[in-house]
């Protein structure tokens, strides 16, 4: 009996040096599997004398119960144990900053859209816009240049087929505008346009701002006085001046470039005139009763000029050294 009294210490003390619950079933059998003492012990009670066998089978009992506590005991330090340890290396401190967080901007091309946009929803111009995907009579017919028409040769056209092309400029949006809406017009149209062109100054898409007027009395000082503002505003200097030097333009008589006074000379900025009478009848509006102005401006100019940009590419790179200096 002493015997089976030194299994309880025995089994406590593997059970002690166990450390995973795999483990401690292996010592679990050692000590009460078929073959353990315990059980051999148990089958001994047959050996015994009757009247002793019921005090003799307690007592094995007993240790076994004694056995099967330390065992559980320990499966549950050993369960607790492997939690903690759990908990403790999957800890998130909730406390710690979150990673910065990499903020988007607007594109310096698009930042002038915006600004640009602003300045004449300012002063009542509605912002529209038209498809890139033009048919050659919007981007060409309707604004005076039929088909054989040399200023056709003007635009390096890329044609999407016979009848479509790129846009190579945002005039076709006048058309599009009058078509469907009637005077008094006052619209802005920004977008992109494409020309088969691309050098350190040109690039085969870029940007254009659109400016059409039209009403019973537009006219080319009315033209003056808005682009001078505008420019005024959108460069925040109110010396700025501009000055129409005379040009040619199909969809408009007259036509003018438009110059820009610039570290004290000029640069030019864009093309305007007053609308061509044969564009208004392509809408059917009524040259005799209605007449407006036209405007086209090069966006990246625009925003070169703004912010010190030297090389047109530097828009198109992608290099985020260069477009964050803008957020
Ligand atoms: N569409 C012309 C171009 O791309 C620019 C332009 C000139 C637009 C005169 C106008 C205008 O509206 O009146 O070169």
């Amino acid at each position: 009996m002493s015997d089976l009294n030194q299994l309880i210490n025995q089994a406590r003390d593997e059970f002690l040096n166990c450390s995973k619950l795999a483990d401690l079933d292996h010592i679990k059998a050692k000590f009460l599997g078929k073959t353990g003492p315990i059980t051999e012990a148990m089958k001994a009670l047959s050996t015994l004398p009757v009247e002793e066998r019921p005090q003799k089978g307690a007592e094995i009992n007993q240790i076994k119960n004694q056995i099967e506590d330390l065992l559980n005991a320990r499966k549950k330090e050993i369960a607790d144990h492997e939690l903690n340890q759990k908990l403790e290396n999957e800890k998130i401190d909730v406390t710690l900053p979150s990673r910065p967080q990499d903020k988007g901007s607007l594109h310096p091309v698009m930042k002038t859209i915006e600004d640009i946009s602003q300045i004449f929803h300012s002063i009542g111009f509605d912002v529209t816009d038209g498809p890139e995907i033009e048919d050659d009579f919007h981007n060409f017919t309707a604004l005076n240049i039929p088909e054989s028409h040399p200023a056709r040769a003007m635009h390096d056209t890329f044609y999407v087929n016979k009848e479509y092309v790129l846009r190579t400029h945002t005039s076709p949006v006048q058309v599009r505008h009058m078509e469907e809406n009637k005077p008094p017009i006052q619209i802005i149209s920004p977008g992109r346009v494409y020309r088969v062109d691309s050098d350190a100054t040109h690039s085969p898409m870029f940007h254009q701002i659109e400016g059409l007027m039209v009403n019973e009395e537009v006219n080319f000082a009315n033209l003056k006085g808005i682009v001078q503002s505008f420019l005024q505003c959108f460069f925040e200097d109110e010396k700025l001046t501009i000055r129409f030097r005379p040009s040619y333009f199909p969809f408009t008589e007259p036509s003018a470039e438009i110059d820009m006074s610039w570290n004290g000379g000029w640069l030019e900025i864009g093309g305007c005139g007053m609308i061509h009478p044969n564009v208004l009848k392509h809408v059917k509006i009524d040259p005799s009763q209605y007449q407006g102005f036209a405007f086209g401006l090069g966006v990246e100019r625009l925003t070169m000029l703004k912010y010190g940009v030297n090389d047109l590419r530097h828009f198109f790179n992608h290099d985020l050294r260069f477009l964050e200096q803008f957020r």
